[in-house]
């Protein structure tokens, strides 16, 4: 064994790569090496401007593959992720360069370190092309993560005499960065990133991505009491049937002539609609300080008509939902004056879905919903407006103005 796998020294493996976004098979290749090569500390180091390759087109920024690593990468014993080549935006980064200032930084007195270069097949046979490869050879041992369609860990490309090479074993997953950015767009690739990566991703919306309902759905679901699953199911199944019936029709208010993305936002509004419902108003208070959300008087003092408008701050700040599906959710309590389809759909599918218990005019708004589409808004705002009268609660003036838009008369007048 020659000195560079000497007993007692610190062994760190250092893990670079673009990273865009990290997948599964990046984090089982990390446990691995750290596992099998007893490493005491992994350094995931994720790439500046690369000298191999042109940035992929939709790639993501340093700061956000950063950020992605960390949440890939940061449950692994040892692990930390460097910024050390995505802080550096001026010029290439070359992997020998980042070992240096490496080896540099964890050199301590009276300990020796071992320094593994833990790489995928990709980059372990096109190793002696890099820049000063000879200090790779010299510094490192060679950690090859083998992957899918290389057999016997792929062959080892011709390397300098002396240079170490182990091969390091791990499960094997079919997965690449390329391929994730391809069906992120598509609404796949949520099982084949860490979920916390997949939520990053969702949230500020890179790659292109369309999230995937059931795992949208199932993230929704961890805002409601148990008891209100139901409710925001029932809604979402009813805002399908309703953008059904209500989409192509000529003359109807929409913003998209898309009638799929239409449908996928009516979803995503109808299953984020209540998630703030069952905060207090203390609760619902943090959140218009924490998202600075703009509410008046009368909202800052009650739950029930903040709840909309909380709920639209979490699904854009969370979610990464656009203006729309956010204006859905924040007016489905309140409604307003001159919505528009989405905004209707959501408003009535909250009103009508299968799963509310029986009401007076329930039966008739039912009816109306499929026939009359303004008309059931506007019959909906009177029992609103009927059940806060008899209960001595002021209505809301944004539900005031609807009522006027909406009122035979006020559809007169505007005409
Ligand atoms: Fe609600
Ligand atoms: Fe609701």
């Amino acid at each position: 064994m020659s000195e560079k796998t000497l007993l007692n020294t610190r062994k760190i493996g250092i893990y670079g790569g673009a990273f865009n976004p990290p997948h599964l098979a990046h984090v089982l290749c990390a446990r691995s090496a750290v596992k099998s090569l007893g490493l005491d500390k992994l350094i995931v180091v994720p790439s500046g401007i690369s000298p191999h390759k042109p940035e992929p087109k939709g790639a993501a920024s340093g700061a956000d593959r950063l950020e992605m690593c960390k949440l890939a990468f940061g449950d692994i014993v040892g692990a930390e992720v460097s910024e050390i080549e995505v802080a550096n935006t001026a010029e290439r980064s070359y992997t020998a360069d980042t070992l240096r200032t490496i080896m540099e930084r964890e050199r301590y007195p009276g300990e020796a370190v071992q320094l593994f270069l833990i790489c995928g097949t990709d980059m372990f046979v096109t190793l002696p092309d890099w820049y000063d490869a000879k200090f790779l050879f010299k510094n490192t041992v060679i950690a090859h993560c083998a992957r899918p369609g290389t057999p016997d860990g792929g062959k080892a490309p011709a390397f300098p005499p002396g240079t170490e090479a182990v091969t390091v074993a791990m499960p094997q997953i079919a997965v690449s960065s390329s391929q994730l950015r391809e069906l992120l767009p598509q609404g796949g690739g949520f099982g084949l990133a860490p979920d916390t990566v997949y939520g990053y991703i969702v949230k500020n919306r890179l790659y292109g991505v369309d999230p995937n309902l059931a795992w949208l759905r199932r993230k929704a679901y961890e805002f409601y009491k148990p008891k209100r699953i139901l409710h925001a199911a029932g809604c979402e199944e009813e805002a399908l049937r309703l953008s059904e019936r209500w989409f192509s029709c000529s003359g109807t208010a929409r913003d998209s002539d898309n009638y799929e993305q239409f449908c996928r936002e009516a979803q995503t509004a109808a299953m984020l609609h209540d998630a703030t419902k069952k905060l207090t108003l203390d609760e619902q208070l943090e959140l218009v300080e924490k998202y600075g959300i703009s509410a008046d008087e009368d909202e800052l003092q009650a739950a029930n008509l903040l709840h909309g408008k909380t709920a639209a701050a979490i699904a854009r700040t969370e979610f990464g939902v656009n203006e729309r599906v956010a204006d859905a959710i924040a007016f489905h309590t309140t409604s307003r004056s001159d919505m528009n389809l989405l905004e209707k759909v959501i408003y009535l599918a909250d009103y009508i879905e299968p799963s509310r218990a029986p009401f007076y005019g329930l039966e008739k708004l039912r009816r109306l919903a499929y026939t009359d589409l303004d008309g059931a808004v506007y019959f909906s705002l009177e029992l609103t407006a009927a059940d806060l009268t008899f209960r001595g609660i002021k209505i809301h003036k944004s539900t005031a103005d609807a009522i006027h838009f909406y009122s035979p008369c006020g559809q007169t007048l505007k005409n």
